[in-house]
């Protein structure tokens, strides 16, 4: 099967074509990242303008890449949420009406469920549906959840951010600290030359009872708000003085706290001979995987990262989880609407 993948459910336009959910033949990101910097973070409406500008591009590339041809893809993988709605609303109407052209299938993807997938892209080694059981750390922008996954479709939410995602901690951090957005990439590579023990930020826990976590364990979640705010209130007793190590100390000390929370949650959900499976944006950050892969050795179980051009949004983890045959199909991927909030399972 040969699949053309659509994602445009937030900041990034893109197309990939798949084989048989494993083999990436293309995958063209266009970044909007530019156009959204002044803002500080993504501005909706210029999200989905630019999605109609760039889409038909991007698609024709990605196919000019693959080396196919349209009468070669077998079908077409869009994702229809979670994300923005005006920009899901691009790619679902592009993808409609590609398939009702071509008269190939049509898969609808769940965009948080494609980030758990993507470390099968290109894997050699062992499939989706024989790395289950694991459990999914999935942490970029607009997510940070830590899922069960018992089989194929079969998935049970752990535990998951009562406020910020982690990448919005990261962007929140950097435009504190001028560093620009996205902030994720900017705070780990400055944080190289600093020092993550200058600062001791909070590692935000939320507390039982009194935290908006639901029928979810609150050792599972995560809390980022609070982190952000002593940031500000730290820059405002010790303002940033131009001394590049200050800067880079102070953005390594943020970086930990953040990559503590996280490996603190992995740490009491995996156990021993367990496999831990990460996707998202965040999972690039390379203070995060250093600390997984020890504490992965000193715990005795099996961490698998994503190749990192596959970790933040990609329109081949969208192709490659409809090519495992996962996702809306028929009548109900043909009348699929935009689902910004959608779930799991
Ligand atoms: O998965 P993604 O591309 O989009 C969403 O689904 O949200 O993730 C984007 C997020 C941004 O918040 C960005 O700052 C963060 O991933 N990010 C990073 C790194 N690279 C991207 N965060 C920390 N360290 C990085 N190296
Ligand atoms: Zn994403």
């Amino acid at each position: 099967m040969n699949i053309l993948g659509i994602e445009t459910s937030c900041d990034e336009t893109a197309a990939g074509v798949v084989v048989d959910g494993m083999e990436v033949l293309s995958s063209v990101v266009s970044s909007q990242v530019e156009l959204h910097g002044p803002y500080g973070g993504v501005v909706p409406e210029i999200a989905c303008r630019s999605h109609v500008e760039v889409l038909p591009e991007v698609i024709t590339g990605a196919l000019d890449e693959s080396g196919l041809d349209w009468c070669d893809l077998d079908a077409l993988a869009v994702t229809y949420g979670p994300g923005l709605s005006s920009s899901l609303l691009v790619g679902i109407s592009a993808a409609k009406a590609l398939s009702f052209r071509l008269n190939i299938p049509l898969f609808g993807i769940n965009h948080v469920e494609a980030h758990l997938y993507s470390v099968f892209l290109e894997n050699k080694i062992c499939s989706f549906k024989e790395a289950c059981p694991f459990v999914a750390l999935v942490v970029s922008g607009g997510h940070t959840s830590l899922i069960q996954v018992n089989g194929v479709g079969d998935y049970k939410l752990l535990g998951q951010t009562i406020d910020d995602a982690a990448g919005e901690a990261f962007d929140k951090g950097a435009n504190l600290l001028g560093l620009g957005y996205p902030g994720g990439p900017a705070i780990d590579k400055l944080a190289h030359d600093g020092d993550p023990a200058f600062v001791r930020f909070p590692r935000g826990k939320p507390r039982k009872g009194k935290s908006h976590t639901g029928n979810l364990n609150p050792d599972f979640c995560f809390t980022f708000s609070g982190l952000k705010t002593s940031l500000l209130y730290y820059l405002k007793d010790n303002p940033l003085s131009g001394d590049g190590l200050q800067v880079a100390s102070v953005a390594a000390s943020y970086q930990e706290a953040i990559v503590d929370a996280l490996i603190n949650r992995c740490q009491k959900v995996i156990r021993k001979g367990g496999r831990l499976v990460l996707g998202g944006g965040v999972s690039l950050n390379s203070r995060l995987r250093e600390k997984l892969k020890d504490l992965a050795g000193s715990s005795g179980f099996e961490l698998m990262l994503p190749s990192p051009r596959f970790c933040a949004d990609n329109a081949a983890m969208i192709a490659g989880l409809a090519g495992a045959s996962v996702g809306l199909s028929g009548d109900a991927a043909a009348t699929m609407d935009a689902c910004p909030s959608l779930r799991l399972g």
